[in-house]
């Protein structure tokens, strides 16, 4: 039997500390399988080193999209989902790929603007989410004023499962509510180096913990897994404390693998055939190299090295000779994933995000959203006979989904649309290199787009008296290109019997 899965992500703002715990979960999960760190023989040897040469020779690197490791019988798919300079659609598209998350929050800010986007994006999809308040070895905010902040902020009802025994220069220990026990601090450095116990909490704290423990509700397994309850965790990963006890909630309470929307039907883990879906291309940097990595999530059956799955956009099966199993702990299965797990497919563009990879070729999943971007930019050509390739790179790209592209209704410029800067980069870069197709980008007066629908009638009414604020996108769908958020509740507003939306499903 293979292992259960869980598959999740970590969602944050910032330097609230997601690196920092990324690596503690990956120590405390023993089994390490990032580049050069696995010492593999045989079948996870070639596994491993198909993708390695991958890596060096194209320059693709793949590692840290998915960190795989194991605890007690349990295989954890962690999924990055790039921030900082990185943060693009890639980062929303990856949330549709796991099956929980958690979201990590500095002890001293609370609730911060990426963490909120990222979070509307898993209450899209119901998925899951695990709190974390990370940094309790500092002065923080009280406890209670993070919780009452995440129910209010988020609308999610929380159940603290830890409390911190006093914070920063305080810190006296992390109570467990599950075990009764309190992990201590130890040496200079007052790391968590195993030493729990369950002394009597002194005063001020064990009335604080009392007040939590009857203040707030019990954990309600099916609430959390409907996206309506968070468990709360408190915690340190720089200091290790409170990591061992998150391990063991996503492996306790996060759901394994679920079932996927393909149309009205839904796609069981449990199925024997394989089926996945594409969430994410990687291309290459170099120029040289039309080679891309495509992510597929595994929905069903075994997969196997070699084995014929058919794309949803080919129509014809392609083998999948070397795929990148990011699992390659157990020797026996390290040709195989399972449901759950994420297989990096090398390809030269025939995978597109949102394709279904089936056996059968007889599913196709559903309910994989395009994003409002968030900048917009008008693509002006240097070289005007060229229109034609660089409409054609447009569609490429915003296929593989790179970028989004809007054709205006009036005008002729094509604008595109992003929701991180470091696509801007990449789509210049790639239209000069892969389609010879100089171009500049300038600033457009809009500044994010809704995907437009309700009754004929009043599309067509709306679209009369608003030409100059509307476009089509690569699949025709009437977009409204608003110069600003309060535009959209402004014509939201005026026009109920529309819909304003910021997500458009594929
Ligand atoms: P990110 O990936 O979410 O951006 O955050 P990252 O882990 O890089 O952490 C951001 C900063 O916060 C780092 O400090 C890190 O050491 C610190 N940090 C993370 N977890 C904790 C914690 O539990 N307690 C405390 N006190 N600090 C924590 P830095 O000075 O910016 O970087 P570095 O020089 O320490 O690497």
């Amino acid at each position: 039997m293979p292992n259960p899965r869980r598959t999740f992500a970590i969602i944050s703002h910032p330097d609230a500390g997601k690196t920092t715990l990324t690596e503690k979960l990956l120590l405390q999960g023993g089994a390490i399988h990032l580049a050069g760190e696995v010492k593999a023989r045989g079948a996870a040897r070639r596994a491993r080193s198909d993708w390695m040469k991958i890596e060096q020779q194209r320059g693709i690197s793949v590692t840290s999209s998915v960190m795989t490791f194991e605890k007690d019988g349990v295989t954890f798919n962690l999924l990055d989902t790039p921030g900082h300079e990185d943060f693009s659609e890639d980062t929303y598209r990856t949330l549709t790929a796991v099956d929980s998350a958690i979201m990590v929050i500095d002890a001293a800010k609370g609730i911060e603007p990426q963490t909120l986007k990222l979070f509307e994006v898993c209450r899209l999809r119901s998925v899951p989410i695990i709190t974390f308040v990370n940094k309790v070895d500092r002065e923080g905010r009280d406890p209670f004023e993070t919780l009452d902040e995440v129910a209010d902020k988020l609308a999610l009802d929380v159940s603290p499962q830890m409390w911190p025994v006093g914070m920063g220069g305080l810190f006296e220990g992390l109570l467990d509510f599950r075990t009764g026990e309190i992990a201590r601090p130890e040496g200079s450095s007052k790391e968590y180096l195993g030493t729990r116990d369950t002394a009597e909490i002194p005063g001020e704290y064990a009335e604080q913990i009392e007040l939590a423990q009857v203040g707030y509700p019990e954990l309600d397994l099916e609430a959390y897994r409907n996206g309506d309850m968070t468990p709360v965790y408190f915690g340190s990963a720089l200091k290790n404390f409170g990591v061992e006890e998150l391990i063991d909630a996503i492996a306790r309470y996060a759901p394994p693998p679920r079932p996927q929307p393909a149309g009205d039907a839904q796609i069981s883990p449990t199925r024997d055939e394989v089926t996945g879906f594409i969430f994410k291309v990687q291309a290459n940097m170099d120029p040289n190299h039309r080679d891309r990595i495509a992510f597929m999530r595994q929905v069903s059956g075994t997969f196997k090295r070699g084995m014929k799955l058919t794309p949803s956009g080919l129509g014809k099966p392609i083998a999948v000779h070397s795929p990148i199993l990011f699992f390659a702990q157990d020797r026996e299965i390290a040709d195989t994933a399972e449901p759950g797990d994420i297989i990096g497919i090398p390809n030269h563009g025939t995978l597109r995000v949102g394709d279904t990879l089936s056996e059968k070729n007889d599913v196709r999943f559903t309910g994989l959203p395009n994003f409002a971007p968030e900048i917009l930019r008008r693509v002006q050509l240097r070289d005007p006979t060229k229109t034609k390739q660089l409409r054609k790179a447009l569609d490429d790209l915003s296929e593989e989904g790179v970028i989004q592209v809007f054709y205006p209704v009036i005008g002729g410029s094509s604008i595109v649309g992003v929701v991180g800067q470091l696509q801007l980069d990449v789509l210049v870069s790639r239209l000069a290199a892969e389609y010879k197709v100089e171009a500049a980008l300038e600033a457009s007066p809009f500044a994010t787009a809704r995907w437009l629908k309700g009754p004929q009638e009043k599309l067509d009414e709306f679209e009369r008296f608003n030409q100059g604020n509307l476009a089509h996108d690569r699949d025709g769908d009437l977009v409204f290109m608003a110069k600003s958020p309060w535009d959209v509740g402004y014509q939201q507003e005026k026009n109920p019997e529309l819909t304003f939306s910021a997500t458009k499903e594929r």
